[in-house]
């Protein structure tokens, strides 16, 4: 297949970097890597600092573009936003309600707070990538993103028209029949895990740290309207894996944080996914063309291989000086990447 990019993606710094890095970089020709470090990525300058160590941590002969995104607060001048345009290398700012998910605590209190911003984003084409849940503690969980989009998205998507929208990691139906029956210039990335799994797996034989995520797992209708969805081809929606890895001990907590790790099977769990709703066929342009295109970035010309052939995939990696449990630790995944070869 052509080789596919992650439009969304926690890097992290520092050893986690190094650590996790290789992982993307070797299924993945370019990532949108997400800002929320600490301290977040609020300026052009620290955004660019951080694209410089990513690209510092690859191992040599390693080709891999980090696409870089600023984090957006309530006080993020249009200065800023204009400042990140004229890098070339931010192609996007990311809205992250206050509080709706890890080192989220920078975020944008009430989005009316940025119009101006916003305004200015959709008048120079940069895209709005939007975390998008509601954080009223009253609001269900697995309710929250349903209500962001009546209470939030929908609002500011009509009154910035022109704005380029990319939903990331939707988890519902409502979510998808938001985006696929949008105005133009509205996308969603989708995760692996949202594909494959639901809420159950939660619970799995006891409380399942490893399968917790922001936007949590939701019940099985919306699993199978996100699959379909994908499965359907619609340009709109492309692969974002939100690989999102944290230490061990930060997981199996009393209170363990959102995140799970998958950059290690960043496109096998795809490819599992996508042969699920005997849809392989599709899932190269999901994972290659559909969000180059929406970027406006040219599509990559080298190829990747992935062969049917299950392996097991190991419990720990390394990750500094702590340890990461990736995804499907100790099971298969029926899908391996093809080792590299000359022609590739
Ligand atoms: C992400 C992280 O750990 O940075 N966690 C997650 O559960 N997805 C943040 C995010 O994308 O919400
Ligand atoms: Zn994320």
């Amino acid at each position: 297949m052509r080789r596919p990019d992650d439009w969304h993606l926690h890097l992290r710094d520092g050893a986690a970097l190094h650590a996790v890095l290789p992982f993307s970089a070797a299924r993945f020709a370019r990532a949108m890597v997400m800002p929320n470090l600490t301290p977040p990525l609020t300026t052009t300058e620290a955004a660019l600092a951080y694209r410089r160590r990513i690209l510092a941590a690859l191992p040599s002969g390693v080709k891999f573009e980090p696409l870089m995104t600023l984090y957006l607060t309530d006080t993020t001048p249009a200065a800023e936003v204009e400042r990140a345009q004229a890098s070339g290398c931010v192609l996007g700012c990311k809205l992250y309600p206050a509080g709706a998910t890890t080192h989220a605590d920078a975020g944008v209190s009430d989005v009316r707070r940025i119009d101006a911003v916003l305004s200015r984003m959709a008048e120079l084409g940069m895209v709005l990538q939007v975390h998008g849940e509601v954080t009223d503690p009253a609001v269900d969980v697995f309710d929250r993103e349903a209500s962001f989009i009546d209470a939030v998205l929908a609002p500011l998507a009509e009154r910035h028209r022109q704005l380029r929208i990319v939903f990331e990691h939707i988890t519902t139906r409502a979510a998808v029949d938001f985006v696929l029956s949008g105005r133009s210039g509205i996308a969603a990335t989708v995760t692996a895990q949202h594909l494959l799994m639901n809420r159950n797996a939660l619970f799995a034989g006891g409380l399942r740290p490893h399968h917790y995520c922001l936007p949590p797992l939701k019940a099985e209708v919306h699993r199978a309207a996100l699959l379909s969805a994908v499965a359907g081809g619609n340009p709109r929606l492309f692969l974002g894996t939100d690989s999102a890895p944290h230490a061990r001990h930060a997981k199996e907590a009393p209170r363990g944080c959102a995140g799970i790790f998958s950059a290690h099977a960043g496109i096998e769990l795809y490819a599992e996914a996508f042969e699920s709703a005997g849809a392989l066929e599709r899932l190269e342009a999901f994972a290659s063309c559909h969000g180059a295109d929406f970027y406006g970035l040219p599509r990559n010309s080298a190829t990747l291989t992935l062969v049917k052939e299950p392996w097991e995939v190991p419990e720990r990696y390394p990750f500094g000086a702590d340890e990461l449990v990736p995804l499907r630790a100790g099971e298969r995944i029926a899908w391996r990447l093809a080792r590299p070869s000359a022609a590739q």
